[in-house]
């Protein structure tokens, strides 16, 4: 069903594709204990029966209709404490390819790596992603980097999700967005390999909801307004609250999507 076209170095250079699986993440992650895989290898299903989410949740994904893949990449150039600036090339690649996809501006990242469309007058999740490193010393040795991304899906279980067919009301082929996407990813991560770091974080703040901005999030179950000022190397996010300037970690902070944004 899946092939790969586009002229990658590293990203693709090898795909298998299950016909079934429960998670590409964990499958990608017990292949690599017992083969020495290439970097950039792919696995792909387009029926993922028991997907990850972060932090121990699901992943639904109705079968042919999204994508569900996992990538290896092996980042050792990277140091265990600068793992947040992987996180930045894949989202931004993940960001590119559903902006090639959707109305123009109506794509945000929500901290750290969720991608959020605007959708009549809503913010709705059309991707997630989920890395998983394996460190070698002060150093990552593999990263297991699942993708999600709702393509031609039409009815979701979570209230805040929606797909790229439900904003553009059409059809997409997921071969030409999995090209996309191995396209968008080789450019991200070259750069990130390249030392491009702080070029990355610029464009991964002036795309994240939020930033400079003020919105409702939820903090201890109670409504609070806040601004995203930065994000810390290791990933925290420093928000300022009235005057106050406040670190998080992930789910310490969540945006009140219901709240008036
Ligand atoms: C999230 O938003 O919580 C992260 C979702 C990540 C889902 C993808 S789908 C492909 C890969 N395999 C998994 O089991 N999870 C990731």
């Amino acid at each position: 069903m899946f092939n790969i076209t586009v002229n990658t170095l590293i990203t693709g250079c090898q795909l298998i594709e299950l016909t079934e699986c429960h998670s590409t993440n964990a499958f990608l992650m017990a292949l690599c204990k017992e083969k020495n895989l290439h970097e950039g290898t792919i696995l792909i299903t387009p029926n993922q029966t028991d997907g990850k989410g972060q932090r121990g949740n699901i992943w639904d994904a109705q079968e042919n209709k999204n994508l569900t893949l996992s990538l290896l990449y092996k980042p050792k150039f990277l140091q265990a404490t600068a793992q947040f600036d992987l996180n930045i090339a894949i989202s931004l690649a993940v960001f590119d390819t559903l902006q090639s996809f959707l109305p123009a501006k109506s794509v945000k990242i929500k901290w750290p790596n969720d991608m959020l469309v605007n959708f009549s007058g809503s913010i709705k999740k059309v991707s997630g992603i989920l890395i998983e490193n394996t460190l070698k010393g002060n150093f990552i040795e593999n990263s297991i980097v699942g993708i999600g991304i709702n393509v031609n899906q039409l009815d979701f279980q979570f209230p805040h999700a929606s797909s790229i067919a439900e904003v553009i009301q059409k059809t997409i082929d997921l071969n030409i967005v999995l090209n996309t996407l191995c396209e968008n990813l080789e450019k991200r991560y070259l750069a990130l390999m390249n030392n491009h770091i702080a070029k990355l974080k610029i464009e991964y703040l002036n795309n994240l909801l939020g930033f400079n901005q003020e919105l409702n999030y939820i903090k201890n179950g109670e409504s609070t307004k806040g601004v995203i000022v930065d994000i810390s190397s290791n990933g925290q996010l420093i928000m300022e609250h009235d005057d106050e300037v406040v670190f998080y970690n992930f789910k310490e902070i969540s945006l009140d999507y219901d709240g008036p944004q």
